[in-house]
C-alpha cells in the first residue's frame, strides 16, 4: 500500500464485447471521457472511491455502453440493472441487483455504503433509491437502441473502474444493464464482491466484465486477490483468472478485467474480441485508450 505518496492511478473499461467498426469511436471517446472525470478527482487529492463513482456515472450516462442509459431489455421488455462499489480502506461495499427505473445504479450503490446492508435487489433497491431522493429515469431513457439489443443478444458487457488515490486507498466499481432477454430478476457477477469486483488496500483492486454466471461461479475477483497475495503481477493475475472462463462456462464464456495492485501497478486482460479500456497514472504524460489488448504494442 502506498502511504500518503502522490502516486495515483485510474483504469476504466466499457465492456468485454465484440464491437462493430461504427461503434469504435464512441467507445473510445466514452472511456476517455469517463477517465477524465475520475482523473480530475485523483489529481487534486480526492478519494479513489469518488473517482471510481464519477467515472462509472459518465459511462452509465452514455448510451454507447450497456449500463444506465444503453441497458438491455429482459425477457419481459423491462430494464433491470446491477452495480457494485467497494472501498479498499475498510472493505465496505454497496451493491444493487435487478434495480429498475434509476438514473445511476452506481449512485444507489454508493449511498448504500453508508448503511449496514451490502446488497439490495429489485423493488427493495428501488424503494431505497426513492427513499433517499436519488434520481429516477424512465424505461425509455434507459433502454438501448433496438439495433444494439439484437447485436448484443446473449452478450454480457458491463462498465467498470478501479482507482488508487494519493493516500494509498483503492476502490473498484461495476455497473451493467444485463443481458438482452435475461430472465426477470437475474443478477450476474457485477454486484458481487469477490465475483465481479473487489478492493483491498493491502492487496489491490479489480473489476470484471463478461459472462456473469461463470465469473460468479469462479469467484473471479477473489482469485485475482489470491494471486496478488502470492506475488503475481497484476496483469498476469487477471489473465490467469480470465483463462478459467471457457473451461468452466463453455467455449463462449468470455470476459475481461482491469486492476491496480497496491503498489500502483496497473493491468488488464481479456479473452473477448474487444475490451475497451482507458488508463492514466501519475507517471503517464497522457491518458491512453485501447479497444483490444493487441493495440498495446
Ligand atoms: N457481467 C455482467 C452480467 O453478466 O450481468
Amino acid at each position: 500500500m502506498q502511504d500518503g505518496t502522490d502516486v495515483w492511478a485510474l483504469i476504466v473499461h466499457g465492456g468485454a464485447k465484440e464491437m462493430e467498426p461504427a461503434e469504435e469511436e464512441a467507445n473510445r471517446a466514452g472511456v476517455l471521457q469517463a477517465l477524465a472525470a475520475g482523473r480530475e478527482i485523483l489529481e487534486r487529492g480526492g478519494s479513489a472511491l469518488d473517482a471510481v463513482e464519477a467515472s462509472i456515472r459518465v459511462l452509465e450516462d452514455l448510451p454507447a455502453f450497456n449500463a444506465g442509459r444503453g441497458s438491455m431489455v429482459n425477457e419481459q421488455g423491462d430494464i433491470e440493472m446491477c452495480a457494485g462499489l467497494m472501498d479498499g480502506r475498510d472493505l465496505s461495499a454497496g451493491a444493487v441487483g435487478a434495480i429498475r427505473r434509476v438514473r445511476n445504479p452506481i449512485g444507489v450503490a454508493r449511498r448504500l455504503m453508508e448503511e449496514k446492508e451490502v446488497l439490495l435487489v429489485g423493488d427493495g433497491a428501488l424503494k431505497f433509491a426513492r427513499d433517499n431522493g436519488l434520481p429516477l429515469a424512465g424505461e425509455e431513457e434507459l433502454r438501448a437502441a433496438a439495433e444494439k439489443q439484437s447485436l448484443l443478444e446473449g452478450a454480457h458487457d458491463t462498465v467498470g473502474a478501479v482507482a488508487l488515490d494519493q493516500g494509498g486507498n483503492m476502490a473498484a466499481g461495476t455497473s451493467t444493464g444485463g443481458i438482452s432477454g435475461q430472465k426477470v430478476g437475474r443478477i450476474g457477477d457485477s454486484p458481487l464482491p469477490g465475483g465481479g469486483l473487489y478492493a483491498d488496500n493491502h492487496v489491490g483492486a479489480v473489476s470484471f466484465s463478461g459472462d456473469g454466471e461463470t465469473i460468479a461461479r469462479l469467484a473471479l475477483a477473489s482469485r485475482v486477490m489470491a494471486s496478488l497475495d502470492d506475488g503475481v503481477d497484476m496483469e498476469q493475475a487477471i489473465a490467469k483468472a480470465v483463462a478459467k472462463l471457457p473451461g468452466t462456462g463453455g467455449a463462449g464464456a468470455d470476459g475481461g478485467g482491469i486492476g491496480i495492485r497496491k503498489d500502483g501497478q496497473v493491468g488488464w486482460a481479456h479473452n473477448s474480441p474487444h475490451f475497451v479500456v482507458a488508463l492514466v497514472t501519475s507517471d503517464m504524460a497522457a491518458p491512453r485508450a485501447f479497444l483490444r489488448k493487441t493495440e498495446e504494442a
